[in-house]
């Protein structure tokens, strides 16, 4: 199991500092929440703030992209420093060269659900993308609360990829904590994003092992 601290919950007036404190406490990834107001009702930060802390961070930048026709931005994106770009499947018009692109950038592709989006949207795209990000609430804000119709997605979209034999990460964003950790990963999630149950619950290593404990559990 990877955990993807969101950045979302942190202190955005401590952003260098936080970085480095994920680093230290052993996280490997991060992610960051790109808000456009327009495909979601909230705002938060774009490419420059993502290319300022990229020269200060080492992590892996997971850049989930709540944007409206986010093919216009993929190349900022790229040169600022993500690692990995998601698009919503609702926000482009045509996903896969919008995902093809991405890989063309140089960067790993993901594409995200949100929880009313059918599976079946994947099935011509899934040998484009590194990874799918199921939404287990409706985008635009943290500490929601998570919806269990995600256990069944997570477990058809894993079913899915088995069938193909492919090996693309299954990543889950919205209402994550220790206690729902466990089902998750059991259900065949590999990549578990956290922003309110990580930031809120210091210090960092020690809730980063409660996740880890969990999803061994
Ligand atoms: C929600 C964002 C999430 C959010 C998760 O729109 O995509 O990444 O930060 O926050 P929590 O973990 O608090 O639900
Ligand atoms: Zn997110």
């Amino acid at each position: 199991m990877i955990l993807s601290p969101s950045l979302l919950s942190s202190d955005f007036g401590r952003l260098t500092e936080e970085l480095a404190a994920l680093e230290a406490a052993g996280v490997k990834w991060v992610h960051w929440d790109v808000m456009d107001g327009r495909f979601v009702p909230n705002i938060t930060y774009g490419q420059p703030v993502i290319s300022h802390l990229r020269k200060k961070s080492g992590l892996f930048f997971d850049v989930h992209l709540m944007v409206h026709e986010p093919e216009r931005y993929l190349a900022d994106f790229a040169k600022a420093g993500a690692d990995m770009l998601v698009v919503h499947a609702e926000a482009t018009n045509h996903l896969q060269r919008t995902l093809a692109e991405i890989r063309r950038l140089g960067c790993k592709a993901g594409v995200a659900l949100n929880p009313h989006t059918p599976l079946s949207v994947l099935d011509y795209v899934l040998e484009d993308v590194d990874m799918v990000l199921i939404m287990s609430v409706n985008p635009g804000f943290g500490g929601q609360k998570f919806l269990p119709a995600t256990y069944r997605k997570i477990r058809d979209l894993r079913a899915m990829l088995d069938a193909r034999g492919l090996s693309a990460h299954i990543q889950v964003d919205g209402g994550v904590d220790p206690s729902n950790t466990a089902a998750l990963v059991e259900s065949g999630a590999d990549v578990l994003v956290s922003g309110s149950a990580f930031f809120g619950f210091p210090p960092y290593d020690q809730r980063l092992r409660a996740f880890e404990d969990a999803a061994a559990a």
